[in-house]
């Protein structure tokens, strides 16, 4: 069997071979297939990117129709009972597990980049008091490249290491203090001596206390919540990081390009309007009412279904299983008796079944961040910190790729061609 597919352009009656890699053809091979010689040759139309490769990619492997989620080789399962958020950085971004030595040393640079210039905590304070964090976030890592110009250097592999290395210890700090600000408190400096997870933690909820030691169990649980967000392949906003880093900008304008993505509601947003649902639906007798209008097509049973997942999505799983612990600290949270109903009716009900619909990562995420305290408006914020490892790791990887060239699609042309201008005078008149 030839690998390759013959065209027959119905137009001329020319058949053309292209050649099939890995299931794909390369765009650029149809632009042979012209009409006449002013012809520009054939192109695709893909709004969205449904079914267009961009690149290729060693970074995360997913299996919808099974529901496998996997980072360089290994099951999110495994990495979210096993590993640490800082040691799935390093993976995501290295593409190996870190011995010893390597882990000791990422860890101790990310501990220890974690302060940020003064200038930039006064450059957040200029924000309204009732700015969102998101959008304090997204102008704050844009900031960030006035203040390390040598970034833009990309070429050199030891200097983004080093802006890499920034960018994931810093993201904690600017999150919480774009949450301090909106609640009128102080900003909390980092602590070297506690872990990522919990160093945000005391970041966010320190007050006068003397040290602030977070609950073990929730530091746990959000670093759980840290490695499931890491990376989730070409998406929305890691498309956005490629696409703006593929002018070779510096990688903390590149990042910002990945925050504004992840602001949309379509993307960062699904787990606060699972929360406003779960709201709305009041009480558990009432699901079955819910569900009927779902299917009725009034309504959308948010945080269920998936582009990619047609099955259970792992993410959403572990969440689930995380829940318990962060309840057992928290109190449970009312609103997870009518979820767990919803999930029930629905996993059983031909409506959902047929289509494919299982829970995604957003359906339980919401109840854990409301149950810790977070108002919905840091859902996203807590999205960004851990995406950043993924973002960075798919931005080196495009660095170092001789087959990515500056991101610029085509377009279909739709609009008038060589119209006369007539001045305003003429057209006022
Ligand atoms: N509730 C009810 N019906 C649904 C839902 C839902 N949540 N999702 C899909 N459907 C139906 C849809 O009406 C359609 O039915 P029909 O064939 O009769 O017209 C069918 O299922 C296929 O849906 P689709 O809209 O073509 O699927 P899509 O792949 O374009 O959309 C989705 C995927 C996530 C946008 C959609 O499932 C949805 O809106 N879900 C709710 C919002 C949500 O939870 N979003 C978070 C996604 S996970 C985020 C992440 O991974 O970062």
């Amino acid at each position: 069997m030839t690998d390759s597919l013959t065209v027959k352009d119905n137009r001329t009656g020319h058949e053309y071979e292209l050649p099939l890699t890995d299931g794909t053809i390369r765009a650029a091979d149809l632009s042979a297939i012209k009409a006449g010689d002013d012809d520009p040759g054939v192109a695709t139309y893909d709004p969205g990117f449904t079914n267009t490769a961009s690149c290729r990619s060693a970074i995360t492997y997913i299996d919808g129709e099974k529901g496998i989620l996997e980072y360089r080789g290994y099951p999110i399962e495994q990495l979210a009972e096993h590993s640490t958020f800082l040691e799935v950085a390093y993976l995501l971004i290295h593409g190996e597990l870190p011995d010893k030595a390597q882990y000791e040393t990422w860890e101790h640079e990310i501990t220890y980049h974690t302060f940020v210039h003064e200038n930039l905590k006064s450059f957040m304070q200029g924000f309204r008091y009732d700015a969102h964090p998101m959008g304090m976030l997204l102008a704050s890592v844009g900031a960030l490249s006035t203040f390390y110009p040598e970034s833009r250097n990309i070429a050199d592999p030891d200097n983004r290491h080093m802006q890499m290395v920034r960018l994931i210890a810093k993201m904690p700090t600017l999150g919480a203090w774009a949450f301090r600000h909106g609640q009128g408190k102080p900003y909390v400096y980092p602590d070297n001596e506690l872990s990522y997870a919990g160093n945000f933690l005391a970041m966010l909820f320190k007050m006068s206390e003397h040290k602030f030691e977070a609950d073990e169990r929730l530091a746990k649980a959000l670093e759980i919540l840290f490695i499931l967000h890491a990376d989730h392949e070409q998406n929305c906003s890691t498309n956005a990081v490629r696409s703006v880093g593929s002018s070779q900008v510096d990688p903390y304008s590149a990042t910002t390009a990945g925050i504004a993505a992840l602001y949309g509601p379509l993307h960062g947003g699904a787990n606060e309007a699972v929360l406003r649902m779960l709201r709305r639906i009041g009480s558990v007798d009432k699901v079955g009412d819910f569900i009927t209008g779902v299917k009725n097509g009034d309504e959308r049973l948010m945080g269920f279904g998936h582009r990619v997942y047609k099955n259970y999505d792992p993410r959403a799983t572990i969440i689930k299983k995380a829940c318990d612990d962060v309840f057992a600290v928290t109190g449970v949270n009312p609103l997870l008796e009518i979820a767990v109903e919803l999930e029930r009716i629905a996993l059983e009900d031909e409506y959902f079944v047929e289509r494919k619909l299982y829970p995604n990562v957003d359906f339980y995420s919401g109840l854990i961040y409301e149950a810790l305290s977070f108002p919905p408006e840091m859902f996203t914020v807590l999205f960004a910190i851990p995406r950043t490892a993924g973002w960075l790791a798919q931005w080196r990887e495009l660095v170092d790729d001789k087959d990515q060239k500056i991101a610029r699609p085509k377009q279909i042309y739709t609009g008038e061609r060589t119209l006369e201008f007539t001045p305003r005078d003429q057209r006022w008149s």
